[in-house]
């Protein structure tokens, strides 16, 4: 039979822990929407595995704590994970979002934080998973694309889908210009999805996510 499992954040607002590697527009459009109480979340937290990118010059603008931890800096993977998990613990997040952060989790933050870690992709999974989904998608010839929210599991870009917004390919599309169409969909998914999770938590039953 199948099991369900509820999340219901445990502060109010619900705090989020969001993770980046560039720019960082995913994560400006969440902490716009922040700004209004009524939204229901905050941006405790921004981590980074790199510096000098612009993603922590707006977790800064926007008064938002930050940390970084570079993979290079450690001697193993693993111990990576754990120090990324521990500056996270810290802030006690209800939910954590990687958006546009270009690094897997491994299994020792995942288990700190079950179900309670979402990742946004450029495409409609099951499509494309990886780095370079709207090249992957361009050089296919899909005629429809995407971005996806799902619940990060121990795969690649495979876990629970959450939300997805449909964005169609154009003639003449290139790689950049279609990502930047699919990035528009992709943050009004992630700012609606995020504060419908932090007002009225989610339940997964099997790979089916459920956000009231
Ligand atoms: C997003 O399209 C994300 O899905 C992908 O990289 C992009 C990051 O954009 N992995 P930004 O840093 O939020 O502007």
């Amino acid at each position: 039979m199948a099991s369900t499992l509820t999340v219901l954040p445990s502060h109010t607002p619900a705090r989020l822990v969001v993770f980046v590697s560039g720019s960082g527009t995913n994560l400006q459009a969440l902490l716009d929407a922040c700004r209004d109480p009524a939204y229901g979340a905050e941006v405790v937290a921004v981590g980074a595995d790199r510096d000098g990118i612009a993603a922590l010059d707006r977790a800064a603008a926007a008064g938002v704590p930050t940390f970084v931890h570079r993979v290079k800096d450690y001697p193993h993977r693993a111990d990576w994970d754990r120090a990324v998990r521990d500056a996270a613990v810290a802030y006690e997040p209800d939910l954590l979002i990687s958006a546009g952060f270009m690094k897997l989790f491994g299994a020792e933050f995942l288990a700190a934080f079950p179900q309670r870690v979402v990742n946004t992709h450029p495409a409609l999974s099951p499509a494309f998973p990886g780095m370079l989904a709207p090249r992957d998608a361009l050089e296919y010839g899909v005629k429809i694309t995407g971005a996806t929210l799902f619940m990060v599991s121990d795969g690649i870009d495979d876990g629970p889908v959450i939300a997805q917004r449909a964005v169609p390919v154009e003639d003449g599309d290139d790689e950049a210009g279609l990502h930047e169409r699919i990035k528009i969909a992709e943050r009004a998914m992630l700012v609606e999805s995020v504060g419908r999770m932090a007002r009225g938590g989610w339940s997964i039953t099997d790979r089916k996510v459920t956000v009231p």
